[in-house]
């Protein structure tokens, strides 16, 4: 299967790659083919203008109603000499309209051997006239003088570009879509082996971790049930404590796994009731006391919101509260020192969870929020992780239409910012 995939990607990656290079090649061909479609039409436009102007230099009656003098008119030079712009520019122009050459052009006639103009349209672009591709040859059999009739297009190659320029676009914009389509596919498929890895990863340790506290809730319930034991208050006591405490494990345990739930794609319903923030807030901070204290470090909290009641998913809500002090936790290597704080807003609540730690980039701001995002810093690879924490922080926070920003130096700590509302939107559901 695995390597089935990877061939299909391989191969659609070499196709399209194919697609790329014939659609340039394409690309290219057809410009080549408009230059050469132009010179060739340009070609026939000045031969007919040549003919025309041959036929007028043998029509002396014709001839004598356009030309400056009369007399010589019967000598070749003489004709081209005397010609007049305006009849150039007349019959070049009909001849470009009727070959829908529709461009503007500037033109000249000059001897090829002293490069002299007898006409030119502009002085300035003697270089260029004499150096175009579009010349025509004005003949006389028995003339020595060779006159060249030429013919210049400002910015010719841009001219062709641009009448090309829509079909260029377009594919480019095709290949672009192809491209984008199947990186896209390309992505979800890995991620969705790593989503498959991982999610094997967690049910093997969950399996592996609820057995202890279910073996030991199962003894210790049995050691209850014993009288000798009913008979003594501190040992019911100690036992009830033991069950106690394993149950909150298994409730810990299935809230991981309700984490993982969020990440799997579909609808997943939240079912808001009212949660008071502070009294959440103090009871984490407790469970996470011990843990902190540990650690030689503090864990502090300045509840200042006038409001602390908001509609909301209890769970889903602790576990974004202490996904972010777990985080905090972590990423303080030294004694950590943890501030949790509230405040009001008109419509909702801001908590605040800072901490002293190692702090994050700018440049990462944007990334940790992302699915399996991990800031690969030498010295966190000791800190285990999946990299969903903050991803389903994310996801939580936006379906109960709050937000969440992060505030952070490396070095100096950060602090993680959660706007929460009062009212849970009507209907949320989680991506
Ligand atoms: N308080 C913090 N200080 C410094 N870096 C942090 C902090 N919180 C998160 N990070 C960085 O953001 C990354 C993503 O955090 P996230 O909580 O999503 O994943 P994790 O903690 O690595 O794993 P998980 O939460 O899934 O067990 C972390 O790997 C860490 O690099
Ligand atoms: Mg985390």
């Amino acid at each position: 299967m695995q390597k089935r995939f990877s061939f299909v990607i391989i191969i659609t990656a070499i196709a399209i790659t194919g697609i790329i290079i014939s659609q340039s090649f394409w690309v290219a061909n057809a410009l080549v083919t408009k230059d050469d479609q132009l010179h060739e039409n340009v070609g026939l436009g000045l031969k007919r203008v040549v003919n025309q102007l041959m036929a007028l230099q043998n029509d002396t009656a014709l001839a004598s109603r356009y030309l400056v003098t009369r007399s010589h008119a019967s000598l070749h030079s003489q004709f081209i000499r005397s010609l007049k712009p305006e009849l150039i520019t007349q019959l070049i122009t009909s001849e470009f309209q009727s070959l829908e050459i529709m461009r503007a052009y500037d033109y000249g006639i000059y001897e090829r051997e002293n490069h002299h103009f007898i006409l030119i349209s502009n002085q300035g672009l003697k270089e260029e006239l004499i150096n175009s591709r579009h010349q025509e040859h004005i003949s006389c059999v028995f003339q020595t003088e060779q006159f060249y009739l030429t013919v210049y297009f400002p910015h010719e190659q841009r001219y062709i570009f641009n009448e090309m320029l829509l079909y260029i676009l377009l594919s480019v914009l095709f290949v672009l879509i192809v491209i984008s389509g199947f990186w896209y596919v390309t992505r979800s498929l890995f991620l969705q082996k790593k989503l498959a890895a991982i999610r094997t990863d967690y049910v093997n340790n969950m399996t592996h971790e609820l057995k202890t506290p279910i073996a030991t809730i199962s003894v210790t319930s049995e050691m209850l049930l014993k009288p000798e034991v009913q008979a003594r208050k501190d040992k019911v006591d100690h036992y009830a404590k033991i069950i106690y405490n394993e149950t909150q494990r298994l409730k810990n345990q299935a809230d991981q796994v309700l984490q993982v739930a969020v990440l799997e794609r579909g609808e997943y319903k939240i079912n808001p009731e009212a949660v008071d923030v502070h009294q959440l807030i103090e009871q984490l901070t407790e469970s996470l006391r011990v843990t902190i204290k540990n650690r030689n470090g503090v864990i502090q909290t300045r509840l200042n919101a006038a409001n602390q009641i908001v509609e909301a998913d209890k769970n889903h809500l602790t576990n974004v509260l202490s996904n972010l002090m777990e985080n905090a936790n972590k990423y303080s290597p030294d004694p950590p020192h943890i501030i949790i704080s509230t405040h009001s807003t008109p419509k909702g609540i801001i908590i605040s969870c800072q901490d002293k730690g190692i702090g994050i980039a700018e440049e990462y701001f944007h990334y940790i929020f992302k699915k399996f995002h991990r800031i690969p810093t030498g010295d966190v690879h000791d800190v285990k992780g999946f990299g969903i924490g903050l991803y389903y922080v994310k996801t939580i926070v936006e379906a109960h239409a709050g937000t969440i920003q992060v505030k952070s130096k490396p070095g100096e700590g950060s602090n993680f910012i959660v706007y929460w509302p009062f009212y849970a939107p009507t209907h949320t559901t989680l991506e």
